[in-house]
């Protein structure tokens, strides 16, 4: 084991909130959103990108996967600190410094509950053991990484004595960041804020660490606890980007900066978040999780800039600050107006597409081009989202085993639905077939399971429109259930004609799972979070 040199005292400007996200470890817990490799690397530039100071990559001792994903976003990120997540044993540890040592920065995060409940009925361990076992991991990650995190798991319905006595022998053995987990949700802002209070006034050696807060949503407060804390002294936030997370999900990242830099003068702190990206950073996370934004979402819902009432809108154009507290371009929401159309070329589509927030090589901007010319032979006006949407399609990078050269369906109020598909098999051959169905989709999808021999129970399917006019872009998103595998898988896809957009997403999905079965991927979770730790 290597000695890392003395731990200096982490300088910090008192007034910056460090945005540390964890999308990629404890937003991946959220139930169907589990992302493979490239997709977690995908994400992590995005962050990079965004500004955030810490990325939560993973729990490298989960799984092999994990590990590689954690490792390989290690070896690729520069500017944000890169951590791996741990439990207090040797094992966890040891995994997460490999897989982040040769980050530009890297960080360990340990954790082990301090509650009542959690020591007595998961952990069955006193509060001495407690301390014990928490000093002797902080100590053994401070042997690899000056830079280490705390988190007592359950602390906020920790009692306060032993909060303050663990906290304080976990800074003593090394800690850097000491981290409040409001862990199942249960907290009130002004309770929250008098955990941490409490800890500044009474932990002797609290200023040798940061206090980070990380709220669950269970109650619908994990932003208001985060606010609370960080009024009471917290410089850390840990949050996920559209708040998703393990149950309710984490706190929303895009919500708890734009309430620091809107309320500035409430506040008085500043991020290095460069809010122009939270739109496009929303976007791919639910693009690539499958997530879906709601509409009425704060700062990256759909609805958050629309204004309906015609007192509102009439307010609007006399002055917008009468009812926009925000303008959607500080957070990056594309502008409603044409951007682009069927004569423009590539340096109009390339300076458009960053101008948005994305960063493509010139292979991809060469892609896009060509399905920006075919969608704009057929839609007469391109859209801001549109062209987020074409982006996105590139970013995926699920191979395509299977491919659909074509498709004809009938339907109607007295005829049988059926659907005619061409596809191209992995081996290059093109297989045609047909089916009937109770409609056009249905009709599709049997045709694609008689094709592909995937057979699979259709769980979820949702059909939006995601840009505007009648011409719109319509989006599905649908996830199929693999019974034999007690797993499901995503797909989606958008086009000007929804039966297509079925028919693609169900082929992404179809071409998912095969994926998944040539990788021979099991998911071997060592335990999750609050699972044992
Ligand atoms: O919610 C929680 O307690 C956690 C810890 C691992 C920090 O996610
Ligand atoms: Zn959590």
């Amino acid at each position: 084991m290597s000695t890392a040199p003395e731990p200096a005292v982490p300088a910090f400007d008192p007034d910056r909130v460090r945005i540390f996200d964890t999308t990629l470890r404890d937003g991946e817990q959220s139930p169907g959103a589990s992302m493979n490799l490239s997709e977690k690397l995908e994400v992590a530039r995005v962050l990079a990108a965004l500004g955030v100071d810490i990325i939560e990559a993973g729990f490298p001792i989960a799984s092999v996967g994990d590990f590689e994903s954690v490792r390989a976003i290690a070896g690729e990120i520069t500017g944000s600190t890169v951590c791996g997540l741990a439990r207090c044993n040797d094992k966890d540890i040891d995994r997460a410094w490999e897989a982040v040592k040769y980050a530009q920065k890297s960080r360990i995060h340990v954790f082990l509950a301090t509650s009542a409940i959690h020591r007595e009925h998961k952990l069955r361990m006193t509060p001495a053991q407690i301390i014990e076992r928490a000093v002797a991991s902080v100590r053994r990650a401070r042997s690899y990484c000056h830079d280490i995190e705390f988190s007592p798991e359950d602390a906020a319905r920790t009692e306060l004595d032993f909060l303050c006595e663990v906290v304080a022998a976990a800074i003593e053995a090394g800690a850097t960041t000491v981290n409040i987990p409001d862990t199942v949700g249960y907290a009130t802002p002004t309770q929250y804020a008098a955990v941490i209070r409490t800890l500044r006034e009474r932990v002797g050696n609290i200023g040798q660490a940061i206090i980070s807060t990380h709220c669950h949503d269970d109650l619908g407060m994990a932003v208001a606890n985060s606010l609370a804390g960080v009024e009471a002294g917290a410089r850390q936030v840990e949050c996920t980007i559209n708040g998703i997370g393990e149950r309710a999900g984490n706190a929303a990242l895009e919500e708890i900066v734009m309430a620091l830099k809107t309320r500035h003068d409430y506040f008085g702190l500043t991020t290095g978040i460069k809010t122009e990206r939270l739109y496009p950073a929303s976007r791919m996370v639910s693009t690539i999780t499958g997530l879906l934004v709601q509409r009425n979402k704060a700062i990256v819902g759909r609805n958050a800039f629309a204004h309906e009432a015609g007192i509102h809108q009439d307010g609007m154009l006399k002055e917008r600050s009468t009812y926009e507290i925000m303008r959607p371009e500080d957070v990056g929401v594309p502008r409603t107006d044409l951007v682009l159309g069927k004569h423009s070329g590539r340096h109009a589509l390339r300076d458009r597409v960053t101008e948005l927030g994305y960063t493509l090589t010139d292979e991809q901007i060469e892609v896009v081009f060509n399905d920006f010319k075919a969608l704009a032979d057929k839609k007469k006006e391109v859209y801001d989202q549109d062209l987020a949407i074409l982006v996105e399609k590139h970013m995926e990078d699920i191979p395509a085993p299977w491919q659909l050269l074509s498709l004809h369906t009938t339907a109607g109020t007295s005829v049988l639905p059926t659907a005619t598909v061409a596809i191209r098999r992995p081996d290059g051959e093109v297989v045609q077939d047909a089916a009937i169905g109770d409609g056009p989709v249905d009709a599709i999808f049997k045709a694609v399971e008689r094709v592909t021999g995937v057979h699979a129970n259709l769980h979820e399917f949702v059909v939006r429109n995601v840009t505007q006019g009648k011409d719109a872009q319509g989006e599905v998103t649908l996830e199929l259930e693999v019974e034999s595998d007690d797993r499901s898988f995503r797909g989606r896809a958008a086009s000007t004609d929804i039966i297509e957009a079925s028919a693609l997403a169900y082929i992404n999905a179809v071409n998912a799972i095969q994926t998944h079965k040539e990788r021979g991927h099991v998911r071997e979770v060592a335990g999750r979070p609050g699972a044992g730790a």
